[in-house]
């Protein structure tokens, strides 16, 4: 099994894979190409990247998707295939639910830094329930490995490398969202590290916000 950036080949696989594994997400509900599109933006955008497993036949059997900056990944995104994406769902855009839905995943990305009060509260041991996001801003957006292939430690190699992508840029910690019933995603994270840090509602669920601390890659001419 072989990791590596996705290119264009790649892009229809992962939707499908994020289709038929992610399906508790708002994002499955909408047209393949819309997915297909939105993953090869993400993955031509600085500061954001998709990787993908391939397996002995070249064939994607796992992807995972990462952004150093969430908000400015999104605004690149739409800068980059607002009209495409737009396409894609014009349909959709006459249900007043998914237009509410699309409008609030976008503004997670836009979401204001926490506030001191906020931060204040989040000092204590445990998670917190708290109804707005806050930082780290770097984010694991999505992970998938195809049902025959689990289990086979696919999603923790595919953490490992996009935790190289994320130190070779500077970062140092991030974060995952969870569906707080979502048991095997939170055992599968907590298995690769992340440590629960805050629960918060998002379309009327539970969520679980996970954060995960890296060493930053310092380059050689930076050392002392
Ligand atoms: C979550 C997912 C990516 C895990 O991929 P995977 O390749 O099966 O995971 P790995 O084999 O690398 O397992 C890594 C660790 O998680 C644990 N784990 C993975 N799946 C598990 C499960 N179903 N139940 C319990 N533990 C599990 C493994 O035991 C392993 O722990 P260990 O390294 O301490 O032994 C995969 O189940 C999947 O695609 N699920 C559907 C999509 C999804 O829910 N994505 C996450 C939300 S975006």
């Amino acid at each position: 099994m072989n990791i590596t950036k996705a290119s264009k080949k790649h892009f229809k696989s992962a939707a499908r894979l994020h289709a038929a594994s992610i399906t508790t997400g708002f994002l499955s509900t909408l047209p393949l190409p819309f997915l297909a599109t939105l993953y090869k933006s993400i993955a031509r955008c600085k500061g954001s990247t998709v990787l993908v497993a391939l397996d002995e036949n070249n064939n994607v059997c796992g992807f995972v998707a990462g952004a150093v900056s969430v908000g400015s990944m999104y605004k690149k995104v739409f800068l980059r295939s607002a009209i495409p994406l737009i396409w894609y769902i014009l349909p959709h855009l006459l249900s007043i639910t998914t237009v509410r839905k699309l409008i609030e995943t976008a503004w997670y990305g836009f979401a204001k830094k926490k506030s001191k009060n906020e931060q204040a509260d989040n000092t204590n041991s445990g998670p917190s329930l708290v109804t707005s996001h806050s930082s780290p801003s770097s984010e694991l957006l999505s992970i998938a490995v195809d049902s025959s292939q689990r289990g086979k430690g696919t999603g923790k190699k595919l953490i490992t490398e996009l935790e190289l992508f994320f130190r070779q840029n500077g970062v140092s910690s991030y974060k995952v969202v969870t569906f707080s019933k979502d048991n095997i995603s939170n055992t599968f994270y907590a298995r690769c590290g992340f440590t629960l840090h805050k629960q918060f509602l998002h379309h009327g669920n539970l969520m679980n916000e996970y954060l995960k601390k890296i060493d930053v890659l310092v380059a050689e001419g930076d050392r002392c």
